[in-house]
């Protein structure tokens, strides 16, 4: 799970290298490097830490030439150090690779290739990548490079440069990302789009098996067989303004505040004349039909949205949905079939589980819709039917637009699916008319909090203080009931990923039967009692907590009367709206308090440690 990007034309190899390297440090920021061939050389430059240490040491050590590869690592063999960095060369520094993936069988290749006199310096697995290509040069890269990649085995996205062929960028893939991009005189090969989108807008999706040999200002793309596939570019239409951070202090913070608008542009998408519509799913409505059940899997914040849609789905469709962790799903031999809708629900759409689950499900004959973010992205080729969350590119590595996306997008589909089956009528337009309110009731639960002096805020500067005068000893713990239980997940999950803060999300129902023996005076516990069927319940939970001396945070719906009650510490309030249509809502208090409890902290928001944002290895 790493960023790779390679650049050949008449540029400063090095500045478009970093430039890239930067929109790519969401994928892994360990160590970074570059490799550039001069006059006959290779010139490398890496460094473990972010890629401002590589930044650093260019300023005093710049690396000169129009050619060349880079990476950005998330360390999987071998430790984040200067040595494991990418590029890695062979022994006659003739050649030097970057690699995204897992070389599953290095350890026999390592074996072969130090017995004919390759000497490794690194720990890592991708070192081999260079040893074996150097081991099949015979003077023409992508000939060396066909031979290599047929040795290997686990996934792979490679970009490989000779310091004898300037001029001459070859990369290839198996199950891990590769675009190429093609400029005036000038051609890009990286893991993501927004690597290149400065200089084209005019990209190729390599596809699995493919190699891409670029050379004498022209580009080729050789299938598996080695047969020349011809494809057209795609003209990408989204800006790279789109990913910059538009003055907000964080990647993270900008894309809350994006929501609003992305529900809004959603809406417009996929509602005309009042029926929604799917125009790029692809599986048939007939075939839609016949569906029996639904099988959602997922990772980490794209499950807990899984987990809402079978709320969503079992209500209205009255269709049964199982939801599991794509990487637990395919090893117990999963019941799903031909009368199965699998529906994978990945933002960046290169998960590994879930690339792994959704083939699974194809070989058991099911009909597999990715839901995904990212377009073009392996899970979106690779599923029978795609909708897109068009949810613009995610930088900070804790999900939050892309959730809520996924929720909205699980609802509208859940009524588009509902009419197929033939379970709601006239209902939908009632749905319509209250989803269309969602992006205004976002505005408005947002307004406040453009000021960074805002409540939520506040409450995280006293929740800092009271972890410090307790050594460090308080927690969370986020309670909800029904549809909103998973979001309680999801603001546990947010909090831990950014805050490293104990914090578990349960069932309120679920208290007596174990965490609440957690409640004394040190958890500070999330409380979602906004207006449902379970208020009162919820209520008596917020009783259970406070007569523990637990610190109660309540979510509740406007106009609630929570919000007087003295007894309560802490209390926001969300637009008030049916149950069915309060999860969009609540997951951004929960968002914006992990967000401002980080920010106490001091802690790198966007780039949380031990984390990536697209984790392509399982
Ligand atoms: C949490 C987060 C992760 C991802 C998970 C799945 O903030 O970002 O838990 O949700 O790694 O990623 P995708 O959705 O890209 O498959």
């Amino acid at each position: 799970m790493c960023g790779i990007i390679g650049y050949t034309g008449r540029r400063n190899a090095e500045q478009v290298l970093v430039k890239g390297l930067s929109r790519l440090e969401y994928r892994g920021y360990d160590s970074a490097g570059i490799a550039v061939i001069n006059k006959g050389d290779i010139q490398i430059r890496k460094k473990q830490g972010k890629l401002s240490v590589l930044m650093d040491e260019l300023s005093h050590n710049p690396a000169k030439g129009t050619t060349g590869i880079g990476h950005t690592r998330w360390a999987t063999h071998g430790v984040p150090n200067d040595v494991n960095a990418h590029p890695h060369v062979d022994s006659g520094r003739n050649i030097a690779i970057v690699h995204n993936g897992i070389i599953e069988n290095y350890k026999e290749i390592r074996k072969r290739l130090q017995a004919k006199g390759y000497e490794f310096v690194s720990g890592t697995d991708s070192e081999n990548i260079a040893h074996l290509v150097s081991d099949c040069y015979a003077g023409d890269l992508y000939k060396a490079v066909k031979k290599a990649v047929s040795m290997l085995k686990g996934s792979f996205a490679i970009v490989v440069i000779h310091r004898e062929e300037p001029g001459r960028i070859v990369g290839a893939r198996k199950d891990s990302p590769l675009v190429a991009g093609l400029g005036d005189g000038e051609y890009f090969l990286a893991s993501d789009i927004p690597a290149v989108l400065e200089y084209t807008r005019d990209v190729i999706y390599v596809e699995n098996g493919e190699i891409v040999d670029i050379k004498d200002g022209g580009i080729t793309i050789y299938g598996s067989g080695g047969k020349i596939e011809r494809r057209d570019p795609t003209a990408i239409k989204w800006d790279i303004s789109q990913a910059e951070k538009k003055g907000y202090k964080h990647f993270m913070l900008k894309e809350i505040f994006e929501q609003p608008g992305i529900i809004r542009n959603m809406l417009a998408e996929r509602v005309r004349k009042g029926k929604i519509k799917f125009e790029e799913l692809a599986i048939p409505e007939k075939d839609l039909k016949r569906i029996k059940r639904i099988s959602v899997v997922a990772c980490g914040t794209a499950y807990h949205a899984g987990l809402i849609g079978k709320y969503l789905i079992e209500k209205i469709a009255r269709v049964p949905v199982w939801v599991d962790q794509a990487s637990e799903f395919r090893y117990r031999d999963p019941l799903v079939d031909k009368d199965t809708l699998v529906i994978v629900i990945s933002q960046s759409g290169e998960t590994a589980d879930t690339l792994a689950a959704l083939r699974e499900a194809k070989r058991k004959g099911a009909a597999v819709l990715a839901v995904c973010n990212v377009l073009g992205s392996s899970i979106a080729r690779e599923a029978d039917g795609v909708i897109y969350t068009h949810a613009g590119p995610e930088i900070a590595v804790a999900s939050t637009k892309a959730y809520t996306a996924q929720i909205a997008i699980l609802h509208l589909f859940t009524y588009f699916f509902a009419g197929i089956k033939g379970t709601v009528g006239k209902e939908e337009k009632g749905f319509l008319r209250e989803f269309r309110k969602l992006p205004g009731n976002l505005d408005k639960l947002l307004g406040p909090y453009h000021s960074a002096k805002n409540r939520l805020a506040g409450y995280a500067a006293e929740f800092h203080e009271y972890y410090l005068a307790r050594n460090n000893k308080s927690c969370f713990l986020y309670l909800a009931r029904n549809i909103n239980y998973p979001n309680a997940l999801e603001g546990a999950l947010k909090l831990k990923e950014i805050s490293y803060i104990s914090a578990e999300g349960y069932p309120a129902g679920e208290m007596k039967h174990g965490p609440i023996a957690l409640i004394d005076e040190n958890p500070w516990v999330v409380c979602v009692a906004t207006n449902a069927q379970t208020h009162e319940k919820m209520l008596s939970n917020i009783q259970e907590i406070k007569a523990r001396g637990g610190i109660v945070i309540a979510i509740v719906s406007e106009g609630d009367d929570l919000l007087r009650d003295e007894s309560i510490n802490y209390a926001i309030e969300i637009p008030r709206v049916p149950e069915i249509f309060s999860p969009e809502l609540v997951a951004v208090p929960l968002q914006l308090l992990a967000y401002y409890v980080a920010g106490e902290f001091g802690y790198d928001i966007d780039k949380p440690r031990n984390l990536a944002k697209s984790v392509t290895v399982e």
